[in-house]
């Protein structure tokens, strides 16, 4: 069985290796090979949906990276990017259509991370798979060598957003806003089932635990990352009456960090103290405005970055490892990093 993989990834590699020579030949020739077509490389990029900030933002950094290399390369690389508009089996369809079109890599942002059979198919193809931002399931990934994922680590996200709330706390009396030594939260959840939803909301709270503060948590819900439902449950919550009590909100993402900054807004209610992650544009403006007191910066030009230096190498036959920082054989982890307004200051001469 190994062998099978082995020799078709052999002959993958050999194929794709033909590219980047082909490449080179026609750079040699310069000027003079006008009528020589580049060589191709063809990148499937399928999105689990279009409408996602931070997932959208990974695709058009990935489009101008790819721009950038044709010129240094002197190749072409299309990239056909498909809209999974949040449906596993829609998704599936489209990466068969892909595979049929004879695509050299596929980069993947899985709809339901326990798909495994995607890895099959690809695998049966033979052709190289790279998740992102959604991350499979560890066990899956093993199915194949030729299997990786290039995302942020989940628990990373959540520590870093705890701190955040936590050196508010520390720094003075005025986030305790009852004066009652206890925290008091909200939090906006992502997408049930999604890793970054569920480690983010475990990880912040447990910062705070972890260092002595005590917590009350007075709401939590999904809002599925998307800015409108997370102003519609806050908009709930305040009509139960909550604004006073809620001290801060932590919001598994910017937009739905934004949402609930509308709705406070819209009721006329002093904003609490509200958390974000990704460092999206919109999220970095609520920062200076000092409506957002800070995010967590989620490296979509790194996950671009580090997804076509895979491509590439695996399509010129090299060793993954020698281009990205690759653990255990499959993983690349993008670092995250907190955001507020002190470090826009920072940045501003
Ligand atoms: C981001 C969210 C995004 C989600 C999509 C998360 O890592 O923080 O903004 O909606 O990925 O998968
Ligand atoms: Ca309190």
């Amino acid at each position: 069985m190994n062998r099978t993989i082995k020799s078709c990834c052999s002959r993958w590699r050999r194929k794709a290796a033909g590219v980047f020579c082909a490449a080179l030949a026609a750079l040699a020739a310069g000027c003079g090979a006008a009528e020589t077509e580049p060589p191709v490389l063809r990148v499937g990029v399928a999105l689990y949906t279009q409408d996602d900030t931070f997932v959208s933002t990974i695709a058009a950094e990935l489009e101008r990276m790819a721009r950038e290399e044709e010129q240094e390369r002197g190749m072409r690389i299309n990239l056909s990017v498909v809209d999974g508009r949040s449906n596993q089996t829609t998704q599936l369809e489209q990466v068969d259509s892909l595979i049929g079109r004879g695509c050299d890599a596929l980069c993947v942002n899985i709809v339901d991370r326990t798909a495994a059979v995607l890895i099959d198919k690809a695998r049966k193809a033979d052709v190289p798979l790279i998740f992102f931002n959604r991350q499979p399931v560890a066990e899956d990934m093993l199915r194949w060598e030729h299997a990786y994922y290039v995302g942020a680590k989940a628990v990373e996200g959540g520590v870093l957003q705890g701190r955040l709330v936590l050196e508010a706390w520390q720094a003075g009396p005025a986030l305790d806003r009852n004066g009652d030594g206890v925290l008091q939260y909200v939090m906006l959840e992502g997408e049930p089932g999604h890793q970054d939803a569920m480690l983010r909301t475990e990880y912040a709270v447990k910062t705070l635990t972890d260092a002595g503060v005590a917590v009350e948590k007075l709401a939590s819900d999904t809002a599925n990352w998307k800015r409108g439902q997370a102003m519609a449950k806050a908009r709930q919550w305040l009509e139960e009456g909550m604004g006073d009590a809620i001290e801060v909100v932590f919001a598994n993402n910017d937009d739905m960090a934004l949402g609930a900054i509308d709705a406070f807004k819209q009721a006329e209610e002093d904003l609490p103290l509200v958390v974000g992650v990704d460092a999206t544009a919109p999220a970095l403006e609520a920062v200076a405005a000092g409506e957002l007191y800070g995010t967590v910066r989620n490296d979509g030009a790194g996950i671009a970055r580090a997804m076509l230096d895979l491509v590439l190498a695996l399509a010129d036959g090299s060793d993954p490892a020698g281009a990205v920082e690759l653990e255990d054989g499959h993983y690349v982890w993008l670092p995250y990093r907190a955001v507020t307004a002190r470090d826009l200051e920072e940045k501003t001469p």
